[in-house]
């Protein structure tokens, strides 16, 4: 899984170097962002930890001038790190279910200094953005008990979706919509209503 001329891991190193994770949470639980775990950002939800955070945009493996859906984008730092892979050329739009954590995380989000990522209200009964589908990527940093077809159906014709599903990471890859798995992992629970 390489994407352009560097390895996407090394991509991805750049990215998170970038985007310190300090700047996506609160300035209190700032002093705990070296920690390699989840860290509250408040509503009962988390900033991921970073080890989960780089395995999944390894699985994702976004080229530059994409297109990439980000559902459940909470600090903004996921969106970010999207928006940096993309670059200027490509496009991000984060979908936050939690009325108080858009504004934390667009905030978040508008400090990097990358236009071509924006962060929005989930809508409530709608996941993802069906509107501006197809996306070439979608990451998904929470967890629904079932595949959402919904979200398959978001997908471009190459489209990969990463998402932990019933505790279990799964890759979706077009065409074909074909499944792989790719470990277990606890996250917050996708939620359908916005609360
Ligand atoms: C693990 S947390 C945040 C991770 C985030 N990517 C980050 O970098 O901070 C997952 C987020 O998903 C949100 N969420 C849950 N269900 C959602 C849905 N249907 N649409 C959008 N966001 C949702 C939660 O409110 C929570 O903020």
């Amino acid at each position: 899984m390489t994407t352009g001329s560097a390895p996407a891991s090394d991509r991805i190193a750049e990215a998170m170097t970038a985007l310190p994770r300090a700047l996506f949470l609160r300035r209190a639980d700032r002093r705990n962002a070296g920690h390699d775990g989840p860290l509250p950002i408040g509503h009962g939800q988390t900033n991921s930890q970073p080890l989960t955070v780089e395995r999944m945009l390894r699985l994702l493996d976004v080229a530059p001038g994409q297109r990439v859906l980000d559902v459940g984008a909470g600090s903004g730092w996921t969106t970010a790190l999207l928006a940096h892979l993309v670059g200027p050329t490509g496009q991000v739009l984060g979908v936050e279910i939690e009325p108080s954590l858009v504004e934390f995380g667009a905030k978040n989000l508008a400090r990097t200094g990358q236009p071509w990522a924006r962060l929005e209200p989930a809508r409530s009964g709608v996941l993802g953005d069906p509107d501006s589908a197809p996306w070439d990527r979608i990451l998904v940093s929470a967890a629904p008990r079932v595949l959402p077809a919904e979200l398959v159906a978001q997908l471009g014709d190459t489209g990969v979706l990463v998402i932990p599903v019933a505790a279990v990471m799964l890759r979706v890859v077009n065409p074909g919509a074909v499944v792989t798995e790719h470990g277990h992992y606890r996250f917050v629970p996708l939620r359908c209503q916005v609360p």
